[in-house]
């Protein structure tokens, strides 16, 4: 399963994709707005920074306008995937830009059933949002479950990436349900990689360690 962040903030792009595991990057318009300035400075920038896949949205309501951004986004860089809700005219717009072989990730998906019509449009990935069907007091887990189950069952070739995680046990989860990518905010990203056994086991054997040296100048001197 591929690790994506789920932001615009290029700081703490720049800072993960150092580790050497980032797989990707999901925008979408309210992480722009909180990033503020101009989104086409930031979806440059991070386009410059990160290898693999960046979705870009979409922000008109209409199919041809939707078309006609998908078409501009598509052409910033050989790695942006085309993000377009799950409506009527999303599909519309995201049915005719797959028919040209761009990459389209179906967003704001709630249900199986949104999920099989992403796949029959010809989407490239297909994102249930998994924390806001928690939010309402339902599964997202089994959302997600569900959907990768269908597409395993039918034989769909669209990505499924977990969207909206809230913690670290959703991508933990989100691997095991089988979901392609995983996509994250920072802070649960950096949750990832701590372990309260790591710090301690660490301390341990930079004391040991330490303790190792200062005897062995002791003998040294002696
Ligand atoms: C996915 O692509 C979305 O940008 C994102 O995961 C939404 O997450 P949220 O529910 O935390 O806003």
């Amino acid at each position: 399963m591929k690790l994506f962040l789920d932001t615009a903030d290029i700081a703490h792009i720049r800072q993960i994709n150092e580790w050497g595991v980032l797989g990707g990057v999901t925008t979408n318009p309210t992480l722009l707005a909180a990033q503020g300035g101009d989104p086409d400075a930031t979806w440059e920038q991070i386009l410059a920074e990160v290898a693999g896949d960046v979705s870009l949205e979409v922000t008109a309501l209409d199919a041809d306008t939707m078309e006609e951004q998908g078409r501009k986004l598509d052409a910033k860089g050989d790695n942006v995937v085309v993000k377009l809700p799950m409506t009527p005219d999303g599909l519309t717009a995201g049915s005719r830009l797959a028919a040209d072989g761009i990459r389209i990730n179906v967003t704001l998906v709630f249900s199986p059933a949104q999920a099989i019509l992403a796949a029959e449009a010809g989407a490239y990935c297909v994102s249930p949002f998994i924390g806001r069907v928690d939010d309402v007091a339902s599964d997202g887990m089994s959302l997600l479950r569900a959907i990768c189950d269908v597409y395993a069952v039918q034989g769909y070739q669209t990505n499924v990436l977990a969207a909206s995680l809230r913690h670290p046990m959703h991508v933990v989860d989100a691997a095991v349900a089988g979901a392609d990518i995983a996509t994250m905010p920072y802070d649960v990203f950096t949750k990832l990689v701590t372990h309260p056994l790591t710090d301690i086991g660490l301390e341990r054997f930079t004391a040991d360690w330490n303790e190792l040296q200062r005897a062995l100048e002791g003998k040294a001197h002696a």
